[in-house]
């Protein structure tokens, strides 16, 4: 049984919250990074996976956009993680996408941690945050609940210790255990088409561990890994549990949130993914028989 083999696995966390409440600033101050300066318009558009070691603790971090544009890739983000690290500002308090995250999170079944963020400036009033919150549900630890709200600063970095702590105790709760010596299988977390490189996407390994050279069907596309990168862009050969890369390989592009499977040869995987082609395509076509001809025309 491939499942035999448990190992204690690195803990997922998405990070979540309304726009500009500071998820990317947390995430650049928590790895000394600046990711923020190089968005466009100072707004998040895609899913940025990094890794970050806190207490010699390896922790994978996911981070969302927060425009309300981007629903699709909160729920995705929501489905993939153990934990979910709400973003608040401190001078702002909930926002339809705090409550639209909070729903997602609940959805998804994760827990919540609360950062409350922005505690440097003038306006900061964590009391309110915390009281919006709970009319969200969300009862809060130091009023008898279960949720841990710790307040930081993404610009001074206060209470970013705190925050990794907490993280790191809620991730020992939940025992997440992987299988390092199994085929890998995780998830699509992006994908696009580069037009030198072909299809590239970004994988996030939830069990199992991937090598380049393996070949892998990822929804209805497949292929051999040609080339695997870590989140910084360096060259690996091998992807653990909890762990994303980017690849280069597939035939084709796959869809955002697509689950995807290494397999042993190649052209199982061409197998698997044609056949799902296929059983896709019976389906348009018993669709579109059931469709009258004045239905077509009108
Ligand atoms: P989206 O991904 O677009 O939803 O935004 P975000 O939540 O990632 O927020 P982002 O990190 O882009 O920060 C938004 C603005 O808030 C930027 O101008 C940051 O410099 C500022 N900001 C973030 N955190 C803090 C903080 O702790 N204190 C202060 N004073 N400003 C902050
Ligand atoms: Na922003
Ligand atoms: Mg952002």
């Amino acid at each position: 049984d491939q499942d035999e083999d448990l190992k204690s696995r690195p803990p997922i966390i998405t990070v979540m919250g309304h726009v500009d409440h500071g998820k990317t600033s947390l995430l650049d101050a928590i790895r000394k990074t600046n990711v923020t300066a190089s968005e466009s318009g100072g707004i998040t558009q895609h899913i940025g996976a990094s890794e970050v070691y806190a207490n010699g603790q390896k922790i994978v971090f996911l981070d969302t956009p927060g425009h309300e544009a981007f629903t699709a890739m909160r729920a995705r983000g929501a489905h993939v993680t153990d934990i979910a690290v709400l973003v608040v500002a401190a001078d702002d308090s909930v926002k339809p996408q705090t409550v639209e995250a909070i729903s997602h999170a609940k959805a998804a079944g994760v827990p919540i941690i609360v950062a409350i963020n922005k505690m440097d400036k003038p306006g900061a009033d964590p009391t309110r945050v915390k009281q919006d919150l709970t009319e969200h549900n969300l009862l809060i630890e130091e009023w008898g609940g279960d949720i841990i709200c710790v307040p930081v600063s993404a610009k001074t970095g206060e209470g970013i210790d705190t925050l990794l702590e907490m993280i790191l105790l809620q991730a020992e709760v939940l025992e997440l255990k992987a299988n390092p010596n199994r085929l890998a299988m995780g998830s699509v977390i992006e994908a696009r088409l580069d037009k030198t490189r072909g299809p590239v996407a970004t994988l996030l390994v939830l069990n199992g561990t991937l090598q380049a050279g393996m070949s892998v069907v990822a929804g209805t596309s497949s292929g051999r890994i040609k080339a695997m990168t870590n989140f910084k862009g360096d060259a690996i050969r091998k992807a653990g549990p909890a762990t994303a890369v980017e690849i280069l390989g597939l035939t084709e592009v796959p869809e955002a949130g697509d689950e995807f499977n290494a397999v042993k040869e190649d052209k199982v995987a061409r197998e698997i993914a044609e056949n799902r082609k296929s059983k896709l395509r019976e389906e348009v076509m018993a669709r579109n028989s059931s469709i009258t001809l004045e239905q077509l025309f009108s």
